[in-house]
């Protein structure tokens, strides 16, 4: 076993990460509540205080539990929810209903009576049947309900392609197709219950540039002055989406938040000046961007295999179950070995995780000093879509969520238990 006492070990938000992996066992999902409010307040004040009528939410499906809720809602943004378990989630913290926008590209009818009823701020409407839904269930409850029509814009972003949404060829949104959007726009006018704000839509997910969302905002802008012209019908809000790109590795061309915002709000005032329509509220629902970045994942690294003349295999106690967006998405990572981050790195090491699966590596050749069994890796930048996105395969149970605050360490999420996977059977013999 390697004495971490003489080596210098890797600290992250000012904590000795090798102290926390040996308080709190392995693998450990780490997260920052500084980090997580100093991106809310960048979002105020280059965003919301910078442009009038704006408002942002935080896509809450990166990274969603209900001290997260408290943490968004005392930082006065508003959230964005796909399914009834992100919104049951939003209403057990009590967070404000008002500021919760409703997603889904098929919202079930539970889903939406739970939101209709509990009066959450918009429904973002994906379908045409959605608006029969919501007519019916808020004819029943006595309710107006406030609604964004997401748009598919035929604006792919430039990602992985699972994670593009925004082409014409999407399973999201309604197509901008003149009589699907009119039918959907004359139905949401003519519903008694029903109040249309405006338009969705969202190009993709961990975008570097500003071309697809400009691109997006031109298209829909025009819609705007189509239905102005057409229907008379004045849009009060656009809703542009998520998608801002974060530090993974030094090949990612990070910029800073108002890169994309100062883009958004100019290419939508430039195009309501040409267009002679009067600027619509604008809103961001950004996830990754906020808590990307303010998430690590400590592992204990295992065994440790070297196979001659081809490449030494590190394996780590977690892996595709913790974290899938390697398997997935080919999504690449920065790690250090925590309990020796003043030793130089000498070799290359891939670190596996421990799935019978071949495709469970979470990084291929990583820069490290000499490793063995017992060594502390940190897998940087985990804070998006890992918890969100783990599994139990292999019956590995769920780690543990940390929370770093100013005063103190806080377990967020207990470890899973081995019962706890055994909780929900039932043996019928
Ligand atoms: N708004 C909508 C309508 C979205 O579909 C998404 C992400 C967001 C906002 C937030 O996007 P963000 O700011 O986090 O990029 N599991 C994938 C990411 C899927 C994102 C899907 N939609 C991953 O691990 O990369």
């Amino acid at each position: 076993m390697v004495n971490i006492e003489q080596s210098k070990s890797y600290k992250f938000a000012g904590y000795d990460t090798v102290e926390l992996a040996k308080k709190y066992g392995t693998p450990l999902y780490v997260l920052s509540e500084e980090i997580i409010r100093s991106r809310c307040r960048e979002i105020k004040t280059d965003f919301l205080d910078k442009h009038k009528n704006t408002k942002a939410a935080y896509a809450s499906k990166a990274f969603l539990t209900m001290t997260m809720c408290k943490i968004i809602e005392s930082e006065g943004l508003g959230l964005d929810v796909v399914s009834g378990g992100e919104l049951y989630t939003a209403i057990k913290a009590g967070f404000p209903m008002d500021k919760v926008m409703l997603h889904g590209n098929n919202k079930s009818y539970d889903e939406m009576e739970m939101a209709i009823a509990n009066d959450v701020g918009r429904i973002i409407v994906d379908h045409i049947d959605e608006l029969y839904m919501i007519e019916d269930i808020a004819a029943r409850l006595s309710k107006t309900v406030k609604i964004l029509i997401r748009v598919a814009p035929g604006v792919g972003g430039n990602t992985h392609k699972y994670i593009t949404t925004g082409q014409k060829d999407s399973k999201f949104g309604i197509p901008l197709a003149k009589e699907t959007i009119d039918e959907a726009v004359i139905k949401a006018m003519n519903s008694r219950h029903i109040e249309l704000m405006g338009f969705h839509f969202h190009v993709g997910s961990n975008l570097f540039e500003n071309d697809s969302y400009i691109a997006a905002i031109d298209v829909v802008m025009n819609l705007y002055r189509r239905l102005k012209d057409d229907f008379g019908f004045i849009a009060k809000e656009i809703n542009t989406g998520g998608g801002f790109g974060i530090y993974y590795t030094k090949n990612d061309s990070v910029k800073p938040l108002k890169y994309y915002t100062d883009s958004i709000m100019k290419a939508i005032e430039d195009k309501c000046k040409e267009l002679e329509i009067d600027i619509p509220t604008v809103i961001i629902e950004p996830g990754r961007w906020i808590v990307g970045e303010a998430g690590i994942t400590l592992y204990t690294i295992g065994a440790v295999k070297e196979i001659p003349d081809t490449r030494t295999y590190a394996s780590v106690d977690g892996g595709l179950p913790d974290n899938p967006r390697p398997a997935l998405y080919s999504a690449k990572y920065e790690a250090v070995i925590a309990n020796k981050y003043d030793h130089k790195p000498d070799r290359k090491v891939t670190i596996a995780g421990k799935c019978c699966e071949s495709g469970d590596i979470l990084i291929w050749d990583l820069d490290v000093p000499q490793i063995e069994r017992g060594d502390i890796l940190a897998v940087l930048s985990t804070g998006a879509y890992n918890y969100s996105m783990a599994s139990n395969y292999n019956r590995i149970p769920r780690p543990a969520v940390l929370l770093l605050t100013k005063d103190g360490e806080k377990i967020i999420v207990e470890r899973e238990t081995y019962d706890d996977l055994l909780s929900k059977e039932r043996v019928p013999f």
